[in-house]
């Protein structure tokens, strides 16, 4: 398979990209800011996709896939800079996906469990879309012109995902920062998520992809974990202690929304692909084993 890793210098994208190459596969990555000798200089914005592939990804449309990871995923950014985050989220997104199916690659677009409000959890792909955040409707503007525009493309719904170790920012490698300098850890009360390792989304995309599937899927671990269970499972397995306080969400001053519940219900992916999800307390537990390697 030919794959094409848009914002492959971010957390998930550097993800699929390398386990892509490890993989065998041929994998093109493009970044935007960062100097990166292995990714390609790629401006959502102001470049042609077209500019930057080889003819290896144009001849051979039918075996190749691009997935979309780059975005503006920070939920307060998207509203402090409203203008920039929707010329990235929307409008950039829109012309990339329309580039890609000129030239007639498939496409598969990260979305987020911050498509629903967040009150019941437990969302089904069926379940109407109701985002509460500005970064939620931006998302759902590129779903609904996705389902509008084509049925080959495949939409892919994730929750908060983690890594094994410190190369990038997610939950454990935030609330490890923070158990090293002894910081207190503050977290917001009832909410609940499904967490799932990043390394999984890798394989559940390329799951998909081998079995043609279109439309939305949700890939969520079906581990489900409040913020407080989550990170007291995290300091058990680093074995260090810090003090965990619980706020409620009107007490965390954040710029934008929250959702309390937005767990996803991945059975329709579930029953497609059968993923076995990565247990949250062996990532904890290798992400444990990975900090005592760099500390030594
Ligand atoms: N992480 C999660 O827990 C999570 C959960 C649900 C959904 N998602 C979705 O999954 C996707 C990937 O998330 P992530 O956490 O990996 O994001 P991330 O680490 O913030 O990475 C964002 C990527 O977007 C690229 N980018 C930003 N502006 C760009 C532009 N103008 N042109 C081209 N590329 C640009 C960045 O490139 P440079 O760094 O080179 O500037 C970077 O590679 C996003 O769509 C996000 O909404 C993530």
């Amino acid at each position: 398979m030919n794959i094409i890793v848009i914002g492959a210098s971010g957390f998930i994208g550097n993800h699929i990209y390398t386990m892509g190459k490890n993989d065998g596969h041929l994998v093109l990555g493009t970044t935007n800011s960062k100097r990166n000798i292995d990714l390609v200089a790629f401006n959502m914005v102001s470049d042609e996709i077209k500019n930057i592939l080889t003819l290896n990804f144009t001849t051979d449309p039918a075996n190749t896939i691009c997935i979309i990871c780059a975005a503006i995923s920070k939920i307060d950014f998207c509203v402090i800079d409203n203008v920039y985050s929707e010329k990235i989220n929307v409008h950039a997104t829109i012309r990339l996906i329309e580039e890609l199916s000129s030239l007639g690659i498939k496409v598969v677009f990260l979305s987020t469990d911050y498509v629903f409000d967040g009150k019941d959890g437990g969302y089904s792909e069926e379940d109407h879309v109701n985002p509460i955040t500005e970064y939620g409707r931006q998302k759902v503007k590129i779903e609904k012109f996705i389902m509008d525009t084509s049925s080959s493309n495949l939409i892919v719904r994730l929750s908060k995902i983690l890594g094994d170790n410190q190369d990038y920012l997610h939950p454990f490698s935030e609330w490890y920062k923070q158990i090293t300098k002894k910081e207190t850890i503050y977290c917001i009360k009832d909410q609940i998520f499904s967490p799932t390792f990043v390394g999984d989304v890798y394989k559940g995309i390329i799951a998909l992809i081998n079995k043609r599937c279109t439309g939305v899927y949700h890939l969520a671990n079906s581990e489900i974990f409040s913020r407080e269970r989550l990170i007291s499972l995290f300091i058990e397995k680093i074995g260090m202690k810090t003090e965990i306080v619980e706020k409620e969400l009107k007490d965390f001053y954040f710029i934008d929304n929250r959702t309390l519940k937005s767990y996803l219900n991945s059975t329709k992916f579930q029953n497609e692909v059968g993923l076995n999800f990565t247990k949250m307390s062996d990532i904890a537990e290798r992400f444990a084993a990975n900090a005592v390697q760099l500390r030594a």
